[in-house]
């Protein structure tokens, strides 16, 4: 079955996992995500690239970075951005998901860029326009339910290869609630998909899927033990939103495992980079003397967010 991210010429049309996402496309993107950088560093930082296209941020679900960050993504390209207030909008009256992209399809959008609490909402979007012969206006998942968040993901990578120069030889951890996190689903596939030699999973067997090994990755309940010889840790919030019933003892007794703090991070290569999608938990997941240390790449991580959205608006709505 075609992927249904790509057209019939392999481009990518939507983005909404990057399970199932060729290596060289996942390349594609980080390469035209590092044009983007050194255009953020201009004085001048808009390109005309969506010159005269809309695009409509759809967030269902609270955020801050992403939704700001495909905000100045979108500007940077020259698009007109429209913001839906969603607490306002018709939705709030009863008004179905697929009516509402109705109405801003007949006022001309051509990226949808969309976060939701239901998994699969984006990929519902996009075969739905496919189904109106909409092929012109283009998804972008910006994270649905447990499901994806692909330019995070992306954003990760990005990261990653920005310190580290490329994916062979590395370890990367991933620490923490992975059960319900969309941020970790989509690192792992991006991060095999690119040839990284050793992906760990690291928490208490409550956080983490049940044959987790399927994915690719190697599984550690000890934090001091999936730590050691790592180049790269990324630290996942508990996503307390998502969970059914109680999953922990307490939040004090989840640090003492599972939190990041200096002595545990000493067991990590002595250049490993640390990592954390946002929102953070100071003292939950992660301790704020690592947080702020000089390993710590978690504002550079929100930067490098912007030049990853504008590479992947930028492909989708045929700007390349
Ligand atoms: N990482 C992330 O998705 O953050 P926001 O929820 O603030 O967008």
């Amino acid at each position: 079955m075609r992927n249904p991210q790509l057209n019939a010429q392999g481009e990518l049309t939507h983005l909404l996992t990057l399970e199932g996402l060729p290596a060289d496309v996942i390349g594609a993107i980080l390469d035209t995500a590092a044009q983007f950088v050194s255009i953020g560093e201009r004085e001048v930082k808009k390109v005309p690239l969506l010159r005269g296209k809309a695009v409509f941020n759809l967030f269902f679900e609270n955020s801050t970075r992403t939704r700001t960050t495909f905000e100045i993504a979108a500007k940077r390209l020259s698009a007109d951005v429209i913001n839906l207030n969603i607490g306002v909008s018709s939705t709030s009256k009863g008004e179905t998901l697929l009516d509402t992209i109705d109405n801003l399809v007949a006022m001309d959008a051509d990226v949808f860029v969309v976060r939701h609490a239901q998994s699969g909402a984006p990929h519902l979007i996009a075969e739905h326009l496919a189904s109106l012969g909409r092929s012109h206006v283009h998804v972008v998942n910006a994270g649905d339910g447990r499901h994806a968040h692909p330019t995070q993901g992306l954003l990760d990578l990005y990261t990653i290869r920005h310190y580290k120069q490329d994916f062979h030889g590395l370890t990367v951890a991933i620490v923490g609630d992975v059960l319900h996190s969309r941020v970790a689903r989509s690192l792992i596939h991006g991060l095999t998909a690119l040839g990284t030699p050793e992906v760990r999973v690291i928490g208490p067997r409550t956080l983490l899927p049940t044959a987790a090994e399927t994915l690719g990755v190697r599984v550690f309940h000890d934090m001091r033990d999936g730590l050691r010889g790592c180049d790269a840790v990324v630290m996942l919030r508990l996503q307390s939103e998502r969970m059914n019933g109680a999953l922990l003892p307490s939040a004090g007794e989840y640090f003492k495992h599972y939190g990041l703090t200096q002595e545990k991070l000493a067991l990590a290569r002595p250049d490993a980079i640390v990592m954390h999608p946002g929102p953070m938990n100071r003292g939950v997941e992660i301790d704020s003397p690592v947080a702020d240390g000089e390993r710590s790449v978690i504002l550079p991580q929100v930067t490098f967010g912007i030049a990853v959205r504008m590479a992947v608006m930028s492909i989708v709505a045929g700007a390349r």
